[in-house]
């Protein structure tokens, strides 16, 4: 089948895409038809109780570990399932081994998922936080050499920023950090299911993500990368039963000596969010078929049509880069009067959000070119009238 009819077929999968435009995946993704028949099963499931199925769970979540494995390019014994993007990067800022006043560097305009996960830890562990600042809103290289000391000791980063869609290259800063001795922390939240990515070619040590964006899984559900060369030098800020192999033989339970496991799986923490691991299987299931490569071309081809109509009216300006090496699914632009363009798009059932600043838009796999020309004609006409009568 070909690949424009293979992303038909995925659209039909999402209910909404009848009703509304949906351009906020960098905020959540919505659910398609199969993430809601995997839980739905599962309810029916425990609804009748009629075997013991606790041992579904252990094979949905190595399942997961194998998919999310082969989407980053890491090994399936680097990759643990977590709740959320803060999950990992919280096994970093109290784990990776530090001492008092070590410098911890990320930028000035980090998602705050970032800064207070490492304040917590500055705060618990004597670390020294420093904002790197940069003027040109991404995490501009020489900004972060500049910033850098002997003291230095971790560059907790987001692949790509939340704002402005600015993806940063983490091979670059990946090459800076370790020439330095600095560990790389990557917040992958917002290119994670929409950009490929090699975490073990780009040597990044931890990598986080949750899944309730790009990856379109229920909240609540995510994982983390910890490199092989990391996850032995890692400190246990928690642990749990779980985080040691019972070898499925949960009968003799007063064994109180076993081993950790020997994977990232030693920093999962007890039982899992069921319900949210056979959604997050349908999901990533979905986009591995189509394939990230296919899935950022689909998105970037959609954005490339909005943003051929936005340099043409001089209303707007594109605040997102549209370089090849820095561009992402998100797409920004601005205007005076954004604000009411942006009540404007949601009374026309266009769903997306502003931030700093910006008009923000997130294309993904079930939008198509209908949902960007419906955006299009809403600007048309903002920039017709709209605007005239338009404060911030
Ligand atoms: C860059 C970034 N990191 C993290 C998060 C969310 O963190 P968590 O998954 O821990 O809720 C968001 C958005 O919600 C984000 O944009």
């Amino acid at each position: 089948m070909d690949l424009g009819k293979r992303f038909s077929r995925a659209r039909a999968l999402f209910p909404h895409t009848r009703k509304v435009v949906y351009l906020n995946s960098a905020s959540y993704g919505p659910f398609s038809t199969l993430v809601k028949k995997a839980i739905d099963d599962n309810v029916s499931l425990r609804l009748r109780a009629d075997r013991d199925d606790s041992h579904d769970a252990f094979a949905a979540a190595d399942e997961l570990r194998s998919v999310y494995a082969r989407m980053i390019g890491a090994r399936k014994r680097e990759v643990g399932i977590g709740l959320n993007t803060s999950f990992g990067l919280n096994i970093a800022a109290f784990g990776l081994p530090l001492k008092r006043g070590d410098e911890i560097l990320m930028s000035d305009f980090e998602f705050p998922a970032v800064p207070y996960t490492w304040r917590a830890a500055a705060e618990a562990r004597g670390l020294k936080l420093k904002f790197i600042r940069s003027k040109q809103k991404h995490v501009a290289l020489d900004d972060v050499q500049k910033a850098l000391t002997k003291r230095s000791r971790v560059l907790c980063v987001s692949w790509v920023q939340f704002f402005n869609g600015f993806k940063n290259d983490l091979a670059a800063l990946s090459e800076l950090c370790h020439s330095n001795r600095v560990w790389l922390v990557v917040d992958g939240i917002q290119g994670m299911g929409v950009e490929p990515i090699n975490v073990r070619k780009l040597g990044v040590d931890v990598f986080a993500s949750g899944c309730q964006k790009w990856m379109l899984s229920p909240q609540g559900g995510g994982f983390f990368y910890l490199s092989d060369a990391v996850r032995d030098k890692l400190a246990y800020s928690s642990m749990s039963w779980l985080g040691v192999d019972w070898k499925m033989n949960f009968t003799d339970m007063f064994r109180f000596d076993l081993p950790y496991f020997d994977s990232a799986r030693r920093f999962e923490l007890g039982y899992y969010a069921v319900l949210n691991l056979h959604g997050m299987k349908a999901s990533a299931g979905l986009i591995e078929n189509l394939g990230i490569r296919n899935i950022r071309k689909h998105n970037h081809t959609l954005i490339d049509r909005l943003a051929d109509y936005i340099r043409g009216k001089p209303l707007y300006t594109i605040t997102s880069s549209m370089d090849k090496a820095h561009r992402s699914s998100i797409f920004t632009f601005t205007c005076p009067g954004y604000k009411k363009l942006h009540r404007e798009l949601l009374k026309r059932r266009i769903i997306l959000v502003e931030r700093e600043g910006s008009i923000r838009v997130s294309v993904h796999l079930f939008n198509n070119e209908r949902d960007i020309d419906r955006l299009i004609a809403i600007l048309d006409r903002f920039a017709k009238t709209g605007s005239r009568t338009a404060g911030a």
